[in-house]
């Protein structure tokens, strides 16, 4: 396949950037997205050029580093896979293909395809955990009865990976469908109840502060998340936080 990429280059946060268009040839089918990048870099590093810099740890859907906006969606054409998953099969030979980082003003971009996401972590450090004590006493989980549909659900919840393809996905970049995915995978378990209440007013507090946008039920994170993320957390998340403060 022969393909004509465009692709966002900036030198770092300070540099305005811009789109900068490269051809490759000889691009297999069989060859997954990022593979496809590693060969147009390494193209760029024979000719002496600077590589583009692009976000990647496990390429097997898991980690949620590789957040790339291909031809205008969050990871690319193809639905519940992230960009690492993606093969150039699901392109076509003579295909233009736009490649951008995330765009949201909680997420800037530090270097071409890369953006800061530790407003994600802040986040997290916020709230998105159980105090356990782990000195050697630590009562067996499955001692716990624990209801199955709820079991399931909080299984579900927890398989959010981080990506940040809601934010990118959402007009108002909101960050809710992450939030109450980390909120959700504790508030249906017994062992999160300790600490509910705090949890949902501080996750949703550094949310705010981070500069993430509100929700307005658009439903554009459910479709664009990699791991099938259910709109129906927000709703948990929300109950949560009524419940939270008004015993705040
Ligand atoms: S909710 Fe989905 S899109 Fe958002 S961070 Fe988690 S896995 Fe990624
Ligand atoms: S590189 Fe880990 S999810 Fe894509």
């Amino acid at each position: 396949m022969n393909l004509t990429l465009k692709i966002w280059r900036q030198k770092n946060a300070q540099d305005a950037g811009k789109i900068v268009d490269y051809s490759l040839t000889g691009v297999s089918p069989d060859m997954s997205f990022l593979e496809m990048l590693d060969v147009l870099n390494q193209q760029l590093i024979d000719k002496g050029e600077e590589p583009i810099a692009f976000d990647h740890d496990c390429r097997e859907g898991i980690c949620g580093t590789c957040s790339l906006y291909i031809n205008g969606r969050a990871h690319g054409p193809d639905t519940k896979i992230t960009a690492c998953q993606l093969h150039m099969r699901s392109f076509k030979d003579g295909d233009t293909i736009y490649i951008e980082p995330w765009r949201a003003k909680a997420f800037p971009v530090i270097k071409d395809l890369i953006v800061d996401r530790t407003s994600f972590d802040r986040i997290q450090q916020a709230g998105g955990f159980i105090s356990v004590n782990t000195s050697g006493n630590t009562q067996d989980a499955n001692a716990i009865p624990i209801k199955k549909e709820n079991a399931d659900k909080a299984f579900d919840a927890a398989t959010c990976i981080g990506c940040g393809a809601c934010v990118a996905s959402c007009k108002n970049s909101s960050a809710m469908l992450f939030v109450s995915a980390k909120v959700s995978q504790f508030a249906l378990l017994p062992q999160g109840q300790v600490e509910a209440t705090d949890r949902v007013l501080n996750m949703v507090k550094q949310m705010d502060e981070e500069g993430f946008g509100n929700c307005t039920n658009t439903g554009a994170c459910e479709v664009e998340c990699p791991k099938g993320i259910s709109l129906e957390n927000i709703a948990r998340m929300n109950r949560e936080y009524l419940k939270a403060s008004l015993k705040a």
